[in-house]
């Protein structure tokens, strides 16, 4: 069916309808909210360590508990169920799996997933598994981690057991979770787990991040049917202004970011950015290894929160270009624009660089303050519900103008540990109290249940 919109204005609500099968879900993942990070035999991950490091964590915070959904995942399906959720991205825990991180399989780690999922299906929610959502077993990172070339197969491996156990009822998977998050704050920041800061690494880390992509891809063709893709994080990149020098740091942001992923695994290629952007950090990587990135795709991912406005900054690395902030505009309690019509304009980009290629939106959403504890029993979140409004709204936009959606998730489920920052940024649809860990049904859940209900309805 095609997508019909019947009335449109940009202030008042609208009646808008997606087509018939669009997915509606919300995301989450592993380390973020399950706790119990080391029960049932499970090993540790590079998460566990980085959160025990003191001053690596907003206020110390750690995922030792989070929203403890490892016991209470049978509460957070019910949720699902009563907010009418039709998918649930979720990432499986590397370490929990395979504590040294290849070898001998946990079957008790094994064992939660399997719960999960056949309580997803009981409920008809498809469960969408993440197989890298940034928990690298700690284990592998002693052999060097996303820098040893081995990890393609370390990571293959790992799929093969997953697609064996789930590979009949989970019918999407998604290799990694932002590659470029990964290698850019993990490697170039130090400011996600594992922490380095090293411009040599970064390359390395990237490209065998894409390796252990292909590699998982292979793997899943040869021994589960159904379908495959990667999750990126995209981000239009504007020029502050027409300067020469601000043209072509905003150029070098897109390609760092918004290219660097998806033009090998799509294209079999690198931006040509990339070497002026590393210069001697970027080594000459072997054809070969780019035939085994690009491997043909059921889907791609798209996680889209904001925007970047770009102006030339000699002092910044890789890519020397530091944001500039707008005026008039709204950011969100992680500092970021509010800006739905980059999100439109991201997966017709999408759509026109690679071909119409079926897209999600993968994760879509923001922290906005919310009191710690619900008042009178409720949390009323009148900016995440126009966030909400406005993004699916364009996601809209973006089928009318010809790109391949087929479903959208919100991020997040759950309020839960947003990585460094730790408890105090909340992303969720639901609230979690930290302290008794009751969870409550914020206004944007409810408004997006309504969504769901109506397949677009009142936006
Ligand atoms: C990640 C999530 C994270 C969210 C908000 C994405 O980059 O996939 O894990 O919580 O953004 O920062």
């Amino acid at each position: 069916m095609a997508p019909e919109r019947l009335t449109r204005s940009s202030t008042m609500p609208s009646t808008y309808r997606f087509p018939e099968g669009f997915l509606w879900g919300a995301a989450t993942s592993a380390y973020q909210i399950e706790g119990s990070p080391l029960a049932d035999g499970a090993g540790p991950s590079i998460w566990q360590r980085f959160a025990h490091t003191p001053g690596m964590m907003h206020d110390g915070d750690t995922g030792d508990v989070a929203c403890d959904h490892y016991n209470r995942w049978r509460e957070d399906v019910a949720l699902m169920a009563e907010l009418g959720l039709q998918a649930y991205r979720f990432s499986i825990s590397w370490s929990r799996i395979l504590p040294e991180g290849r070898g001998r399989v946990n079957r008790a780690g094994l064992a939660f997933y399997e719960r999960l999922v056949d309580a997803l299906l009981e409920r008809q929610i498809m469960p969408v598994a993440t197989l890298y959502h940034w928990d690298l077993p700690a284990a592998l990172d002693d052999m060097g981690g996303w820098l040893n070339r081995d990890v393609a197969h370390w990571f293959a491996d790992y799929a093969t057991v997953m697609y064996e156990a789930l590979g009949d009822r989970v019918p999407m998977w998604a290799t990694l979770n932002e590659p470029w998050v990964v290698a850019h704050a993990g490697y170039v920041e130090g400011t996600l787990a594992p922490g380095h800061r090293n411009l040599y690494e970064a390359p390395i880390v990237a490209h065998n991040l894409l390796r252990a992509h292909g590699a998982g891809v292979q793997a899943y063709r040869a021994s589960a049917k159904q379908q495959i893709g990667l999750v990126v994080n995209l981000e239009p990149k504007y020029s502050a202004s027409q300067d020469e020098r601000d043209l072509r740091a905003t150029q070098h942001a897109d390609a760092y970011m918004n290219r660097q992923y998806l033009d090998p695994a799509m294209l079999g290629a690198y931006p040509g950015e990339m070497r002026e952007i590393f210069g001697a950090a970027w080594p000459d990587f072997p054809a070969e290894d780019l035939a085994l990135i690009r491997q043909p795709l059921d889907w791609v991912g798209v996680n889209y929160y904001t925007r970047s406005v770009n102006a030339y900054s000699a002092k910044r690395w890789p890519v020397q270009a530091r944001p500039v902030r707008q005026k008039h505009a709204t950011y969100t309690e992680t500092n970021w624009e509010v800006y739905p019509r980059g999100l439109s304009e991201t997966l017709e980009w999408v759509t026109k660089r690679y071909g119409r290629v079926p897209l999600y939106v993968t994760e879509n959403g923001a922290a906005f303050f919310d009191p710690p504890t619900p008042i009178d029993g409720a949390v009323d979140d009148p900016n995440r519900v126009e966030y909400y409004r406005r993004h699916i709204r364009a996601v809209h936009d973006a089928l009318r103008a010809g790109a391949d959606m087929r479903g959208y998730f919100a991020w997040s489920l759950l309020d839960n540990l947003e990585w460094s920052l730790g408890f105090a940024k909340r992303f969720g649809i639901v609230h979690v109290d930290f302290e008794s860990l009751g969870r409550t049904v914020k206004r944007s859940g409810r408004f997006y249940a309504e969504i769901i209900r109506t397949n677009g309805g009142a936006l």
